[in-house]
C-alpha cells in the first residue's frame, strides 16, 4: 500500500471485531517497521507493552473509562517512553566509528543528565513518533488501530508493572474493523489555517484547488 493510501485510510478504529488473535509474526512484522521510527540521538526512547490475554485486556478496558475497543481489539499496545535512555549512550554507540562515539557519548550526557524536564519531554517525542510509526505500519499490514489517552496511566502502569523510569505515552489499540467499516473521515482544518510560511506571523500556505 502506498503511503498516499495509508494515511487517507488510516482511521482511530473504535469498533473491532471480537475474538481476533494477532500472532507473534504479525508483531513482529510491525514492530520492525516500528524501530525504524527516528529518535533523538537515536536513542530509542520507546518500549511496548504489547497485552492480549482477554482477562487483561478486561482489566484495561476498567482503567479505560469503559472503552469497548480495548476489550474487543486483538491486542492492547502501551507505547511508553524511557526517561533515562540517555544513560544508554555508551553501549549504543559502541559500535558506532570512533569519532562519531567520542563526539556523541560525552554530548549526551552534557544534554540530558540532570534534566528531568528534558528526559520526560524526550520520552513522549520519541513515543509519539513511534505510536505514529505504530498505527501505520499497522495498517500496512492489514491491521486497524486507535491511539488512546483516555485511560488511568497510574493504575495501568500499576497493572502492567511498568518500572519507575518508563512513563506512559499513548496506547494504541490493534485490531480489524467491524465488517470492514470505516469511520468517516473528520473534519481536518485547512492548510490556509495551519501551515504558516517562513514566521508564524507569515502568510499561510494554501490549500490546492479541489482539495
Ligand atoms: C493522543 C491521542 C489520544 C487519543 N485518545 C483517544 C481515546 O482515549 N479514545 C478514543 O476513542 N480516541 C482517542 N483518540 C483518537 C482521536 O479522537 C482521533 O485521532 C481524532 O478524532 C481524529 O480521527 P482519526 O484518527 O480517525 O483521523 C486519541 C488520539 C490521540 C492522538
Amino acid at each position: 500500500m502506498d503511503f498516499t493510501r495509508l494515511a487517507a485510510e488510516r482511521h482511530s478504529v473504535r469498533r473491532y471485531q471480537p475474538g481476533l488473535d494477532i500472532t507473534d509474526a504479525e508483531l513482529q512484522a510491525i514492530f520492525h517497521l516500528v524501530q525504524l521510527s527516528p529518535s533523538s540521538f537515536n536513542l530509542q526512547h520507546w518500549r511496548f507493552v504489547v497485552v492480549r490475554d482477554p482477562a487483561r485486556k478486561h482489566e484495561l478496558r476498567g482503567l479505560s473509562f469503559g472503552q469497548q475497543q480495548v476489550e474487543d481489539c486483538a491486542a492492547v499496545v502501551l507505547v511508553c517512553g524511557r526517561l533515562d535512555a540517555h544513560e544508554d549512550a555508551a553501549s549504543l554507540y559502541a559500535e558506532a566509528s570512533a569519532e562519531l562515539r567520542e563526539k556523541f557519548v560525552p554530548m549526551i550526557a552534557g544534554v540530558y543528565a540532570g534534566q528531568a524536564g528534558l528526559q520526560r519531554e524526550e520520552a513522549i517525542r520519541s513515543g509519539a513518533l513511534a505510536a505514529m510509526s505504530l498505527m501505520y505500519a499497522a495498517k500496512a499490514t492489514g491491521w486497524d488501530s486507535g491511539p488512546m489517552i483516555g485511560f488511568d496511566a497510574a493504575r495501568v502502569g500499576s497493572l502492567l508493572e511498568l518500572p519507575e523510569n518508563l512513563l506512559p505515552v499513548m496506547m494504541v489499540t490493534l485490531g480489524k474493523a467491524l465488517d470492514g467499516v470505516q469511520p468517516a473521515r473528520l473534519y481536518r482544518r485547512p492548510l490556509s489555517e495551519i501551515v504558516h510560511l517562513e514566521s508564524a506571523a507569515g502568510a499561510t500556505l494554501q490549500d490546492r484547488p479541489g482539495a
